[in-house]
Parts: C-alpha cells; structure tokens; sequence
C-alpha cells in the first residue's frame, strides 16, 4: 500500500542521472502502483520549458533507457501525466516562490531529491526556507557528490542542517538500493552458519573489488576533480566495508543498521603510504576494441587516480589482523562488484601424506554483474586409489538470479526514490557516517600530496598497475580472478 505523498520535488530534472535513472525508476514505482495516486512530480532545471515539452523529454528518455519489453504505452502516459516543469536559477531566491506555487499544496508530504553542483546546495537551502518549503512534511534527498573533503562536506551538511532536521535528510549512496548489498545482511544475518566463522579467528583476509570498464564517460571536470578514491571508495566501497564488518544490529530499523556501520567507519586504521596503490589508465584494449588513454580522453596531462586500492585494517576486536583489501578502477579488465571472504587453511591436514593439497575456504559474493554468492569447498576427486587422495576446490553455488528468477531486476534508485517518498531513511547514509568516511580519505589524500607521487600507470583491460597486485602478493595473497 503506498503511502502518501504530495509531490517529489526533482532538481537536475534535465540532467544525465534524471534521464537515465530517476525517470525510469520513478516510471517503474508508477507502473507497479508504489506511488499514490495523486503525487505530482514536479522537474526543475536551469532550461526555460514547459510542462509539455519537459514530458517530451521525459518520453525520449524513458524511450532510450528502459528496455523494450517495458515500453508499456498506456502507462507511459499515464506516468507522464504526473510530471510537471518549473524553471528555476537556483542560485538566487528569486525564483523559489514559483517553485512552491507550482508545487501546489504539499499539506501530505514533499520529497525533494537534490542533485546539484555543490557551489548550489546554500543557495538552493536558501532558497526553499524563504519559500517555505521545509517544514515537517518535507524530506530531502542528496545526491553526491557532497562536498569533497571533511570540511566542504561539514559545510554542506551545517547547511542542510539548518533548516532541515537530520531525520528529515537522505544521503544517498546508491549502492544501498542494490538489491545485492541488501542481501549482504540477508545472508549474514539470516544464516546461522556465516557468522559464528566471522572474524579474525577464521577469517584471512577480505576483498573487495570494485572494477569497471568504463572510462571517463565523458564527465571530464567531474571526475578530473574527484579521482576514484573519492568517487568510488570515500562511498559506495566504504559502504560495502562497513556491511560486510558491521556487528549483528539488534534490529533492521535505521538507528540500529546505522549505529552498527558508524562504529566500523571509525575503527580504521589511518593507512600507511606503503599500502596503498594509485593507477592511472593509459591505452588499451577493452572487449578488443582499443581505447584512449586517460589523458588522451581528457585532453591533458593530469595526475588524478583512475584506479586505487588500499589494504585497510579494522582496528576493533572481531577484526584484529585481517586486512581488507579494497580494489577500484576504471579502463580494468572487467565489471564488477564483489566482496571475497578468504576463510583460513584448517588447522591440520589429515590428508597430506597422501597427496591431498588443502585450499582455504573462500566465500564470494558477487554483487554485478552477475548475483551469486559462492562457497568454495574442498571435496574429494572420485577415485580408488587409497594411497593418492585428490582433493578438489569445487563451489557451491547460489545464483540469486536463478533463485529469484521472476523478479525484475530493479535500478538501485527505485528502492531509494520510494523510501525517500516514504520517508524510510535505512538505507541513506547518516551525518556521522558520511563523516567517518572523509576523515579516513582526507588522511590518504593528505600522505599523497606529502609523498607527491604520481599514479602508475597500466594498460586499459588490464587489473591495474603491477604494484596493485604487489600490494597483495608480498602478503602471499593474490586477488580473486
Ligand atoms: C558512481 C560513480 O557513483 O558509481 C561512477 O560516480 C561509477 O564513476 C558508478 O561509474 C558505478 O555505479 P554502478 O552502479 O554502475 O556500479
């Protein structure tokens, strides 16, 4: 049953992620009756335009991004009728009464889901408290990035505080609304057999890798800017972390979740220089077709990060000892997302005088592009030889995607736009958290301005540099391929 909710208030209505993501997603809430009826969707951007002309744009980009078999005519337009435009220069107040007379009465609810450039955030919080468009009904969404360091990121936050209360504000992290980062507490927390073996009394070490094949995607300044140790671990890996190393909360609700998370963000371990790895991609082949390197793509030298990886420790009792090994880059061999639990030999091996070589046990959980999660287990080779025992790594394997085979796979920001609407914060990123998380970044980026070492460079379609994976090896650990 959904709740209800006046309208959701869209800035960036005409941007990359409006299009590409929140129209389709909101589209998908429509058509499975997750939104009430009567809420309006009201876009605003800087381009002057109609209502009529903003749902022509909404139709070519629910044309271009959902697949065919979605294109649902009927409601298409019926989904169409719910959205409305409003120009606006957020940058001075002028504008932000129209704003509210077009949203009409929000007596039942605003949702306002902010994605700007981060010079906007005061004005645009300026300018809905002048017209009146933050009290106790309204929630807000913010979309990264949030700032770029603790600083700049306090001062949004202090912004964004003032007027609105911390139960009113949704940091998001779209990982989050992963389907498969939700089933990490599933498998952790509904299972008896995970748990009892998680920590540093089992575990060897964790990985996590988060490899795309995509370059710049032709968001140069962006991402020029920010490197990936701030587009991709500062969030989404520092997320994925705290899931997999986070204490069993005493409940699901988003005090308990994010209490739990909180306290692992602030066990790190300030990082040493000799254990992180910064890359940059240069050219290459990607699915044999040969691309530019990243300076090529930019059009200049730069020394922003296109690949990092990091061994991190957790200093708190379950995680004594056990590195996790983080792993992130762009132009890299593969897409994907996945945690590795690397599990430790067992104490003795009975097999061995007879030939039988022992693996440690390995937990994958692959979160893209596939969704599995796999046990790696020793089993016995068949055979009647009783002096020479062949053991074998075998899996044992869970396609969540066969398991669940009927349900449609859904954007993350379907599940994140209807909790905003909702007003259900789990999985939003809390202040504390968000801040947990730069302290950690500032500090790495602090040693690197101090050591001033430019990234090394590796071939596009590779796994990044050679010292990325010397980062693991001179452990005697190798990354899961
Ligand atoms: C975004 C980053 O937050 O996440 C992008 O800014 C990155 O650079 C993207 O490509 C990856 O998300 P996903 O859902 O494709 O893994």
């Amino acid at each position: 049953e959904a709740k209800s909710c006046s309208a959701l208030l869209l800035f960036g209505a005409t941007g990359d992620l409006a299009r590409r993501k929140l129209l389709p997603s909101l589209f998908a809430l429509h058509e499975d009756g997750l939104i009430n009826q009567g809420l309006r969707i009201v876009g605003t951007a800087r381009s002057e335009m109609d209502d009529a002309a903003y749902r022509d744009m909404a139709r070519a980009a629910l044309d271009e991004f959902l697949p065919d078999d979605r294109k649902n005519a009927d409601a298409i337009t019926g989904f169409l009728e719910r959205l409305y435009y409003q120009p606006l220069d957020a940058s001075t107040i002028k504008g932000f009464d129209a704003l509210a007379q077009k949203l009409g009465d929000i007596s039942d609810g605003l949702a306002i889901f902010l994605s700007t450039a981060p010079f906007l955030f005061e004005p645009t919080i300026k300018g809905l408290a002048s017209a009146g468009l933050t009290g106790e009904q309204v929630r807000i969404g913010l979309e990264k990035p949030l700032g770029n360091d603790l600083e700049s990121s306090a001062a949004i936050n202090d912004a964004v505080a003032s007027v609105f209360s911390e139960d009113q504000i949704f940091r998001i992290d779209h990982y989050l609304g992963k389907e498969t980062v939700q089933n990490l507490m599933a498998l952790r927390f509904a299972n008896m057999m995970f748990e009892p073996l998680w920590d540093a009394g089992e575990i060897d070490h964790v990985q996590i890798t988060v490899s795309e094949t995509v370059g710049l995607e032709g968001r140069h300044g962006f991402y020029n800017d920010t490197g990936a140790l701030r587009d991709m671990v500062q969030n989404h890996m520092l997320q994925l972390l705290a899931l997999t190393a986070m204490e069993p909360p005493a409940d699901l609700d988003a005090a308990s979740v994010r209490d739990e998370k909180v306290k692992v963000l602030r066990s790190l371990r300030p990082v040493r220089n000799s254990e992180m790895v910064r890359g940059q991609y240069g050219s290459g082949a990607i699915g044999g077709e040969s691309v530019e390197s990243y300076a090529d793509d930019l059009g200049e030298v730069s020394d922003t990060e296109t690949f990092v990886a990091i061994k991190a420790h957790i200093d708190n009792w379950r995680w004594q000892g056990v590195p996790f090994y983080l792993r992130t880059g762009k132009r890299l061999a593969e897409r994907r997302s996945e945690i590795v639990i690397q599990f430790k030999c067992v104490p003795h091996n009975i097999f061995a005088a007879r030939g039988g070589k022992l693996n440690a046990n390995r937990l994958v959980i692959r979160l893209q592009p596939e969704e599995y999660v796999r046990l790696q287990v020793m089993a016995k080779q068949p055979g009647m030889d009783r002096e020479a025992v062949v053991l074998r790594e075998v899996p044992l394997d869970l396609s969540l995607t066969q398991a669940f085979a009927k349900a449609r796979r859904r954007i993350a920001y379907e599940r994140l736009l209807l909790d905003l609407i909702d007003g259900d914060p789990t999985l939003f990123v809390r202040r504390d958290e968000v801040e947990a998380q730069w302290r950690w970044i500032d500090d790495i980026r602090a040693q690197w301005a101090q050591s001033g070492e430019a990234p090394k460079a590796y071939g596009s379609g590779s796994w990044g540099p050679s010292a990325g994976i010397a980062l693991t090896e001179r452990d005697g650990v190798s990354w899961n391929e």
